[in-house]
């Protein structure tokens, strides 16, 4: 049997557990767990830390009993990496094992004023002066600011802060804190591509930065420790035969791997919750001048140089297919939305954009709003269905457009990967958007294959041939351009019109 290597993938709307088969990248059993997300208020969004552990367990286990089921035993599993959400932020008592407040969603909004007061005191009131040492704009999106939210709100945390039992962490941490024994000696620490995403952590010495942890006002003895992307962090305590612990990599940095972009200039835009499109820039980090985040992008073991990335990310992706679907009821699946969009054929001039938590690159802008636009009489849920397809397309457009002006070398096709790329008629959409051929893995698990594959590195377990052209994830399917590029730029222009009204909605 040839040895296996896995991955907890805990994304924003679901936790996964998949099995690969470590020579073939084989996809050999999985198991997935909806996750459930709270709205207290406009704007916030939360989700409970122990039912993302639940969650955590529950896959792992009737994963490991479709092994049985296949007569595979679970001790050929010779790593297991943790690929996650990224900017998530919980506290929780390291003598309890309790989490102290709600998970705060990188899409939560409850920080906006907090944000505005930040830029406005900053120089020159710039949103990026603190770019040079983080590689990011200051935004709600980050850790930092929810983290100081939660230290100014909930009374729990601040008291444990203040008898030393407090622990931050992002999902991966608390995940691994979990897993390797919880209040009985659990392992607490992040991987650099994660810590990149706080807003505490210079991207360029690689370790926490006491000037960002003041300005933010966070005590730094909270903080996780940081470790490369690739190496023992500890054992597992709890699940039948699943001993080693090997990586963990935020999930975008996850899918780079996944997709093999491993050289610089190689890109990939996976497509989840969100959307996020990173370019690999090798071991020099890149500044943007056209709103896109520069973070780490991995660091493949203890003594390797870092890899930075290029970051195009896009807020509400898939979260527009949910929401039709929850809020709305215009679908009852998400599958469903392709079979209406297609019943459109086109949004006949309705255009949605769905800024639901302000809008990320290339805007950054929190106080954008959601909006609808250019509706008539004739217009039916299959035409906004349709739009809510095409905005994923038009905001990939805008952050691929920010990214070839950064790098000053246009990509030529664009790599895919992520739930929604089951959908042909949103690939063949962005490609008629894009004007460029979209490829998609004939295996669009790479998130977690990218995980999975640094987790076996670590452990020496010989991973396939990185050479080899033929395997799942490498071989695509191509979607090519069907409409002339006139079409496509006046579609895109009316999409940017509908953005400035989301962006100026109260004026
Ligand atoms: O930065 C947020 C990102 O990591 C979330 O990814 O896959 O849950 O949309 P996803």
């Amino acid at each position: 049997m040839d040895p296996l290597v896995a991955a907890i993938d805990q994304g924003t709307s679901s936790t996964r557990f998949l099995v690969f088969n470590a020579k073939t990248a084989e996809l050999i059993s999985q198991h997935q767990v909806e996750i459930n997300q709270s709205f207290p208020k406009e704007g916030w969004v939360e989700e409970d830390p122990k039912e993302i552990m639940q969650s955590v367990y529950e896959c792992m286990e009737r994963t490991c009993e479709k092994l049985y089921q296949l007569n595979i035993d679970v001790s050929n599993i010779k790593a297991v990496g943790v690929t996650n959400q990224r900017e998530t932020t919980l506290v929780w008592d390291k003598e309890t094992g309790e989490p102290l407040y709600n998970a705060i969603v990188w899409l939560d909004l409850r920080t906006q004023s907090t944000v505005e007061r930040l830029i406005s005191k900053a120089p020159g009131k710039n949103k990026n002066h603190l770019k040079h040492k983080t590689g990011l704009p200051i935004s709600t999106y980050f850790s930092a600011v929810k983290l100081r939210w939660l230290l100014d709100n909930v009374d729990e945390v601040q008291q444990a802060v203040l008898s030393e039992r407090a622990m931050f962490g992002t999902v991966d941490s608390w995940i691994i804190w979990c897993l390797t024994g919880g209040r009985s000696g659990g392992v607490h620490c992040t991987d650099v591509s994660n810590a990149s995403r706080t807003m505490l952590f210079n991207i360029h010495t690689m370790n926490w930065d006491p000037e960002l942890c003041r300005y933010f006002d966070v005590p730094m003895e909270i903080l996780p420790k940081v470790r490369s992307s690739s190496e023992i962090y500890g054992f597992m305590v709890s699940s039948a035969n699943l001993r080693v612990f090997s990586v963990c990599l935020g999930d975008q940095s996850a899918a780079l791997v996944g997709q093999m972009c491993l050289k610089e200039g190689q890109a990939k835009n996976t497509y989840g919750t969100g959307c996020f499109l990173l370019r690999n820039t090798g071991t020099k980090p890149v500044m943007s001048d056209h709103g896109l985040l520069t973070t780490v992008a991995y660091k493949m073991g203890k003594e390797e140089s870092a890899c930075y990335a290029l970051e195009g990310s896009v807020a509400i992706a898939g979260a527009v297919v949910r929401w039709l679907k929850d809020n709305m009821g215009i679908v009852k699946s998400s599958s469903e939305i392709e079979t209406l969009a297609a019943a459109a054929g086109s949004s006949y001039g309705c255009y949605f954009v769905p800024a639901f938590s302000g809008l990320y690159a290339p805007y950054w802008e929190p106080s954008a709003r959601g909006i609808i636009c250019g509706l008539t009489q004739f217009t039916n849920r299959n035409h906004l269905a349709f739009a809510a397809l095409e905005a994923v397309c038009f905001q990939t457009r805008e952050i691929l457009d920010a990214m070839n002006l950064d790098s000053g070398v246009p990509l030529t096709q664009l790599k895919v990967d992520g739930g929604m790329t089951s959908n042909r008629l949103l690939m063949q959409l962005q490609a008629d958007i894009l004007c460029m051929p979209v490829a998609r893995p004939t295996m669009a698990e790479t998130t977690a294959l990218g995980a999975a594959m640094a987790a076996g590195a670590a452990e020496g377990v010989d991973v396939w041939d990185l050479s080899v052209d033929h395997l799942p994830h490498v071989m695509r399917e191509k979607y090519e351009p069907q409409i002339n590029s006139d079409e496509s730029e006046y579609r895109f222009a009316r999409w940017k019109k509908a953005v400035q009204k989301a962006m100026n909605w109260e004026t």
